[in-house]
């Protein structure tokens, strides 16, 4: 019953299984094959694909590379008559990182893994992609690139056998004025069920409201016509209101632009890439192949010209957008909410000023509404030149980070509560992302930053990045698993390893979109040792080292500290909670650095060392803020900004809560043994010098060689 038709794409009916229901399906034929297979609809969908391979019978595995295979038998593949085989994290070889975080379900949206096959031939090979079951949270998955491997590893499927989908290629199916208008209705107004299992409910949320209210995102990051299509029958829509919605989106284009070609679905938002700066819809990033295999490969952008201090100077500002990690950071389907607010808590939300602020919708009292004043006061609001956006973005913040007490209190034991939190933080972000795509933030608040600085030179902006979101909010920082405190087990994401992959990335997000630009605030925007923190328990979780992220942390952290403030104000100004040659250093070669060479150990720690030195060197002992021994300000503990006590004794417990975790014991155990490690002794004789200055009682001067 297959018919194919060379060169042609043809969709035809097949029957999968005996108890799967007739599904449609596509079947390739053209003589190249267009990547990505989009594996996505109905349960039971498959794509068929046709490859002429000429030494296929020695083929022994399959390798891929997919999007979203986000759970155990979510996919099966099949080789000519073969057996189906279902992709689990047991009968698949999942590289590196991606297996690390927690494989098939954990962290990475996009994985490439092996799984061995049999039944391959010499000549025309038909590979089949099945979609089996959804979790009600997905349709699918996208095959970007796949081969097949003999037994020495050779691929045997030469590269001019594939070629590229292109979105400019999408032509809408209904592209009449009358069915565009009804698609853009339908996005905001269709009425929706949550899902196409049985069991589904009807939800209150519409397309508009988890996606961006004119579904930009949709044609941002260059969402299929198809793939449109099929998420709106998901959602209890018919073919026809699909392709209406589809087109809709298409139609953006006009008023929009193209987005770059790197806007792709599997492409993670803002990933990290050399030349960023200067491109076009720096959100897309740099794309998955800008993600490097080793975090070592950090460190030749980090120090171009060789390991020196001015490289990462405090005083620097290190373009981490444009800084390759070997970190995926989620793509654009891990952004969106999976419950909207609205349906997770009920009135209680529609009516709240955290949702009024955003649109004006619902009976909150809040009469601040930041879509509207952007709309209507535009870039005069943003600079705060009429009105304030700036406070009127933090106190969305604060409604949410400070203000939200829902009346059935949270129990985070309990997978729908942890959803509702999760996806609420996410609906925040979504909705931050769609006000900066739409009212030109990133390019905006740059100018922003300076403006409030001219306007009060005590704020001390002076470390502007060139594209940032602005403000004291942190919006992507507060999506982490670990600020949301959702438990290490029995969570939403499946393993601790995937929680800690999010809590992770939402972080080092942070850091990229709006790292604080010299305005730091005790923890806003972000809270850099908890950053810290994280990092470590994902390399615990994980078992994978990354000095060379890590080290870039430190420095933007370092940097946003050297704003010039210095240490009369720790919370705002220089400290040592928030960057020290300890979180860089970080046990040397027994801990982080492990896998690194010694040279390149040393080179890296004495560079930071450094200069940490050169700042930390220039404050007076009598500038600095120090705990006063009154009530409430006698803890000397790991998070503890303010210096100990003058005459405190490092090692010895005193105060509150007494405690040897603090920076001025911890110095005295590391001297030795980054001495022992390496690390340039003339440079740890500085840094006693400095710790004996600040604690002249204590025995610093005994570590000087
Ligand atoms: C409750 C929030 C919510 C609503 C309402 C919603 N979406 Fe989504 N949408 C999501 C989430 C979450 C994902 C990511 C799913 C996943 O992880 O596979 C998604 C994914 C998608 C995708 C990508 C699918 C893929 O696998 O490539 C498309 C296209 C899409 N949505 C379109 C729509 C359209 C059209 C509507 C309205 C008919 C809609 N969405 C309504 C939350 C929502």
């Amino acid at each position: 019953m297959k018919q194919s038709l060379s060169g042609l794409l043809v969709a035809t009916l097949l029957l999968i299984s005996c108890n799967t229901p007739m599904t449609k399906a596509i079947e390739i034929t053209q003589s190249t094959l267009a990547l990505p297979l989009e594996v996505l609809g109905a349960e039971g969908y498959t794509v068929t694909a046709k490859i002429n391979i000429a030494r296929g019978s020695t083929a022994r595995t399959l390798w891929l590379q997919v999007n979203n295979l986000s759970y155990d038998n979510k996919a099966s593949v099949q080789i000519n008559d073969a057996a189906w085989i279902g992709l689990r994290n047991d009968n698949t070889d999942i590289e590196a990182a991606g297996k690390a975080y927690g494989g098939i379900g954990g962290g990475y949206s996009t994985l490439r893994l092996r799984v061995p096959i049999v039944g391959a031939m010499d000549g025309e090979n038909t590979i089949r992609f099945r979609f089996n079951q959804s979790d009600g949270v997905s349709i699918g998955y996208r095959v970007l690139a796949l081969n097949l491997y003999d037994e020495n590893s050779s691929p045997l499927i030469p590269s001019t056998a594939f070629s590229k989908t292109k979105p400019i290629d999408w032509i809408p199916t209904r592209n009449t004025p009358q069915d565009i208008a009804k698609g853009k209705a339908l996005w905001s107004e269709a009425g929706l069920k949550a899902s196409y299992l049985s069991n589904a409910k009807a939800i209150k949320a519409n397309c508009a409201d988890c996606h961006t209210q004119d579904g930009r995102d949709l044609h941002q990051f260059n969402y299929s016509s198809y793939s449109i299509v099929e998420r709106s029958k998901f959602h209890g829509l018919s073919q026809i209101e699909g392709e209406q919605i589809a087109s809709y989106i298409r139609s953006l284009q006009q008023t929009l632009g193209t987005p770059s070609e790197r806007c792709r679905p599997w492409n993670p938002p803002y990933q990290p890439g050399a030349g960023l700066d200067a491109e076009k819809d720096w959100t897309c990033g740099a794309g998955l192949d800008a993600v490097l295999e080793n975090d070592a490969d950090s460190l030749q952008s980090v120090f171009p010209n060789g390991y020196n201090k001015a490289a990462i100077a405090t005083t620097g500002l290190l373009n981490a957008r444009e800084i390759p990690v070997a970190f995926q950071l989620p793509d654009w389907k891990r952004w969106l909410p999976r419950v909207h607010p609205m349906d997770a808590w009920g009135d209680e939300f529609t009516n709240s000023s955290l949702n009024k602020r955003y649109a004006g919708e619902g009976t909150g009292s809040d009469k601040t509404v930041l879509r509207d004043l952007l709309k209507t006061r535009g870039q005069d609001y943003i600079l705060g030149k009429n009105g304030d956006f700036w406070t009127d973005s933090y106190y969305w913040g604060v409604e949410w980070g400070e203000r939200w007490k829902p009346s059935t209190p949270i129990d985070r034991n309990n997978l729908e509560h942890q959803a509702a939190l999760y996806s609420t933080a996410q609906w925040l972000l979504v909705k931050n992302w769609e006000l900066a795509q739409e009212f030109n933030l990133e390019e905006h608040c740059p100018a922003l930053y300076r403006a409030r600085v001219a306007k009060n030179p005590a704020i001390k902006a002076s470390k502007v990045e060139a594209r940032s979101w602005c403000g004291h909010w942190r919006f992507i920082f507060d999506v982490s698993p670990h600020i949301l405190k959702i438990p290490e087990n029995n969570n939403i994401f499946g393993s601790n390893k995937a929680r800690t992959y999010f809590a992770n990335a939402w972080y080092y997000l942070q850091l990229l979109i709006n790292p604080g630009s010299g305005i730091h605030n005790v923890h806003l925007p972000t809270d850099w040792q908890y950053a810290y923190g994280l990092l470590n328990d994902l390399e615990d979780v994980s078992q994978r080292l990354e000095p060379a992220r890590g080290l870039i942390y430190i420095v933007k952290g370092s940097q946003e500290m050297a704003n010039g403030i210095g240490v009369h104000d720790v919370e705002r100004g220089w400290n040592f909670r928030d960057a020290t040659p300890l979180d860089v250093w970080t046990e040397g070669k027994t801990g982080r650095w492990k896998n690194m060479p010694d040279a390149t150990r040393i080179a890296v720690v004495n560079a930071y060392l450094e200069t940490w030195l050169d700042q930390s060197e220039q404050y007076p002992e009598t500038q600095w803020q120090r705990i006063d021994g009154a009530d409430g300000d006698n803890w000397c503990g790991w998070s503890q900004r303010r210096l100990c006590w003058k005459d405190y004794q490092p090692g010895t417990l005193r105060g509150t809560n007494p405690t040897r975790e603090n920076f001025a014991t911890w110095s005295f155990e590391a001297i030795p043994n980054m001495r022992a490690d390496g690390i340039n002794g003339a440079l740890l004789n500085r840094y006693a010098d400095l710790m004996h200055k600040l604690y002249p009682n204590a025995e610093y001067l005994a570590l000087k060689r």
